[in-house]
């Protein structure tokens, strides 16, 4: 099954909707099933294809990464987004004309959405927001992301980089600067949206990896949440990997994790 993606632009919790298009079928970005991406950190094309296809229609966003990216290249995000839009989570991090030379190779794919590490610093982001304002103004619908902090990094974890502070102290610090800077939103931890959004107000975008349903293994994710928390919170997408596709049944995984999420009314 193919769906055409279609994203049209009025806020978030108003709220932006996000409609795939198919006949006779519908996500809404104010649904859950609309609010679950899911990372597709897999190795290769086939592997990807079939789990988008078992996924499709059933989840709003596939997350392509560093690894199928780089094993694939972009004709994977073509094929994926024949079964739902995708984020391209490249996680740029470089100076600023390097940056926006790399973002502007991808936003010809037209993904939903890109990112950039905050710690790239203002300029870069900067420049890289002017870039996919453009994009949009030119029809395009990509928006972009600065990665906060990591969820698999602990307070430990940047004291050993010499960020001294609590990670939550520092996402709230580049969140701010992200958005001084034009990004459209930020990838940061559950466990920090709330005050986020307080901080950021209702129009600034906020997907949150470290997800894990009650009583799933964490992995190498420290700064962990359920998906409901995530929603209670206000993040605007939940992502969710390995939970779903190490699962012997990804589509009964996404299921069970979509009913959890069910009734929660975003903030
Ligand atoms: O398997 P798991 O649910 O941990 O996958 C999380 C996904 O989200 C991975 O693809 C990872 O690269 C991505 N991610 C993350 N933390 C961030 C940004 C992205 O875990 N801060």
């Amino acid at each position: 099954m193919c769906y055409n993606a279609f994203l049209s632009y009025p806020p978030p919790n108003k709220m932006r909707r996000l409609v795939l298009w198919e006949p006779v079928f519908m996500l809404d970005f104010m649904s859950s099933a609309g609010r679950l991406a899911v990372a597709l950190d897999v190795p290769s094309a086939a592997e990807a294809i079939e789990l988008a296809e078992c996924l499709s229609g059933k989840v709003g966003v596939l997350k392509v990464g560093l690894e199928l990216f780089c094993a694939e290249g972009p004709d994977i995000v073509r094929e994926i987004q024949k079964f739902a839009p995708v984020f391209l989570d490249l996680k740029l991090h470089d100076i600023p004309t390097t940056v926006v030379r790399a973002l502007n190779a991808v936003l010809g794919l037209n993904p939903l959405l890109v990112n950039v590490h905050a710690l790239g610093g203002l300029n870069m982001m900067r420049k890289a927001s002017e870039l996919v304002k453009t994009h949009r103004q030119n029809g395009g619908r990509t928006h972009l992301l600065a990665v906060t902090i990591l969820t698999s990094m602990d307070k430990l974890d940047l004291e050993q980089l010499n960020l001294m502070g609590e990670p939550s102290e520092m996402a709230l610090r580049l969140a701010c600067l992200a958005k001084s800077a034009g990004c459209d939103g930020v990838v940061c931890s559950a466990q920090e949206s709330a005050s986020l959004r307080t901080e950021c107000g209702a129009e600034f975008l906020l997907l949150t990896p470290g997800i894990r349903p009650k009583g799933a293994e964490t992995q190498d994710q420290v700064r962990v949440v359920t998906p409901i928390e995530a929603l209670k919170a206000g993040s605007n997408w939940i992502v969710v990997g390995r939970p779903i596709t190490h699962a012997p049944d990804p589509a009964a995984a996404a299921a069970a994790i979509l009913s959890e999420m069910a009734g929660v009314d975003p903030r």
